[in-house]
């Protein structure tokens, strides 16, 4: 017996014909049964690995998910029972001996068929046992470890960061930790390392990384859960280049070490370029249908819809076809995004064989107009043309969801399309109260033509300062983002000004950052990508909860473990906490 193998000599998945004859004992979970009689039994035996059958000459009380132990010799199957859609269908185990390792009861969930989530996660450990789960999860830690293996080879030292921490500002609600020490003090769980791998450059370690785990109180989504990790980075003495060139080089190895194909070039575009041509900051480049600017055909038109300082399309190729509903269902999404309307066009062919608009607004349009607007939009017939009227950066982001609605494929379709997106402002907008929302987070540092810009109260002018910001972008999802950093205080107190971060404020918050600052510290920059989201991507997921061992649910819950829960007041007295009356 292989030592190394404990109880068994090989896995189940592994036997094949090449085995014949082969005496072996594999180990498993009953997967199916079928009897035939009192003294013939038909066994599939389940490992990680996959199915193999195994056929018992004796009266045996084996149920499904029983933990077996079963020896017996490789056969070829006789000939026209051979199972094509089994790996190891062309053999099977026959004079098996069972052992019965352990008995299970009834299932209380379904192995083989969909079920309902909250019954997956209460009984997560019995979801493992899904070929989808074991596939998945082994898909995560091959991701590991050829990111430790890529950003060990190009000289990242790995390095751990606390986990209870001081708040550091990533855009999110912090999870606090009260100290029993130190009664009415609170921890925060990271939301990233970043200010410890900005310490860590004042540090001299040159090159940080690290497999970060980060927790986030935020609405959950598809591609969002409160804790996830991060192959977090950080390097000195580089800029936006080296960092673009080094994390593509660890995501291309990753990708590679998984699929076993190149992930290729990834291109640069801006993010004047990525809002202007998919609306998005983050495009999904698996698919065209970008964004067409028509503002100058309606320069003088008599159509009051069109008399905005923007108007732009899409066109939907084989459209015309599309159903009023449809076309309702999309006008009433468009207004929920913030549009006034949403104008479209079925286009037809005229008897020379041009383009020929067909909608309600083709009344008020010139001639001129509904002829030029199918050429701009490269519509035919059979197309549909949709246009939005806005003001730019609204019609920019509604024509932008819209495109997604009509033509983003399933995930798991069209193979990876990764980009880079640089030179993002570094405030995307200005809420109610006046306060500038930053794009990424404080520490990034701003283009410095624009430092004039940065001046608190600066309204609209706030929004022309662009950032070294820049975030690595594949088939629609933010992977990650990262920026060049500041690195000098009085440059991050004019941001924290802008931001209503007073000089009181930003001392108590960030008071060690900005002293470390004094000492000595290098240019640097860095990156985070999340590592959930590229095994999602890389197993054909569209939630990263498929590739999360024990993930939460939609409402932040754990099922299985009943978190979170109450804590007993003796606890509660003893950190210092009472609970208000709920
Ligand atoms: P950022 O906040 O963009 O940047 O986060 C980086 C990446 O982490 C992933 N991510 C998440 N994944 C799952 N669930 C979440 N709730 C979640 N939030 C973020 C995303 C995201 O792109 N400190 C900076 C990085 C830097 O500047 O170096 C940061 O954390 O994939």
């Amino acid at each position: 017996m292989n030592e190394a193998r404990g109880l068994r000599t090989h896995y189940c998945g592994e036997l094949g014909a090449a085995d014949e004859g082969v005496p072996v004992v594999v180990c498993g979970w009953v997967d199916r049964r079928r009897t035939h009689g009192e003294h013939l039994a038909f066994l599939d035996v389940r490992d990680h690995t996959g199915v193999v059958q195994c056929v018992v000459d004796e009266r045996i009380d084996a149920r499904n998910e029983y933990v077996v132990r079963i020896a017996g010799v490789v056969r070829i199957r006789p000939e026209g029972t051979a199972n094509p859609a089994l790996a190891t269908g062309e053999i099977e185990i026959g004079d098996c001996g069972v052992e019965i390792l352990k008995r299970a009861e009834p299932m209380p969930i379904p192995l083989h068929t969909d079920v309902d989530e909250n019954l997956r996660l209460r009984y997560r450990y019995l979801d493992l046992r899904r070929a989808r789960m074991q596939r998945n999860l082994r898909i995560r830690a091959r991701v590991n470890a050829a990111i430790r293996q890529a950003m060990d080879a190009q000289g990242f030292v790995e390095i751990e960061t606390p986990m209870l921490v001081a708040s550091t500002p990533e855009g999110a609600r912090d999870f606090v930790v009260p100290s029993r020490l130190h009664p009415g003090s609170f921890y925060a769980l990271p939301q990233s390392p970043q200010l410890f791998k900005q310490l860590c450059m004042v540090g001299g370690l040159d090159r940080y990384y690290q497999i970060a785990r980060c927790l986030r109180d935020e609405d959950l989504r598809a591609d969002r859960q409160f804790e996830f990790m991060q192959l977090d980075a950080e390097a000195a003495f580089v800029g936006a280049e080296e960092v673009i060139d080094f994390i593509t080089t660890a995501v291309s190895h990753t990708v590679e070490a998984v699929t076993g194909s190149p992930l290729g070039e990834v291109p640069i575009i801006t993010w004047n370029e990525a809002m202007d041509r998919y609306g998005s900051d983050k495009p999904d480049t698996r698919f065209g249908m970008e964004l067409v600017d028509c503002t100058d055909l309606f320069a003088g038109t008599q159509a009051r819809v069109f008399q905005v300082p923007c108007v732009k399309g899409i066109t939907v190729t084989g459209g015309a076809e599309m159903g009023r509903n449809r076309i309702d269902e999309l006008t009433a999404a468009c207004k929920r995004w913030g549009a006034k309307g949403l104008a479209w066009f079925r286009v037809g062919e005229s008897e020379d064989g041009a383009p020929v608009l067909d909608g309600a607004l083709c009344k008020f349009m010139s001639a001129e107009e509904q002829a030029t607007l199918p050429q701009r939009l490269e519509a035919g017939a059979g197309d549909m043309v949709m246009l939005i009227a806005d003001e730019p950066r609204l019609a920019n982001r509604v024509l932008g969801l819209l495109r997604l609605e009509l033509g983003r494929p399933p995930v798991s379709e069209g193979g990876l399309a990764p980009l880079w997106v640089v030179d993002f402002p570094l405030f995307e907008d200005i809420d109610d109260e006046g306060n500038p929302q930053p794009a990424h987070h404080p520490f990034t540092m701003p283009h410095p033509d624009d430092l004039d810009y940065l001046v608190r109260g600066g309204g609209e002018s706030l929004l022309r300062v662009r950032s070294q910001a820049y975030d690595l972008v594949i088939n629609g999802w933010e992977l990650g983002s990262g920026s060049v950093r500041i690195h000098d205080a009085a440059i991050q107190m004019q941001v924290f000004a802008a931001l209503g971060i007073d000089e009181a404020e930003a001392e108590r918050r960030f008071g060690f950052l900005l002293e470390a600052f004094g000492y000595g510290a290098p240019p640097h920059a860095g990156f985070a990508f999340g590592i959930d989201r590229l095994a999602a991507l890389l197993a054909g997921e569209e939630n990263i909860r498929e590739v999360i061992a024990f993930p939460k649910t939609q409402s932040g819950a754990d099922p299985l473990t009943s978190a979170p829960g109450p804590v007993e007041p003796a606890h509660l007295a003893e950190l210092g906490l009472r609970l208000r009356p709920s």
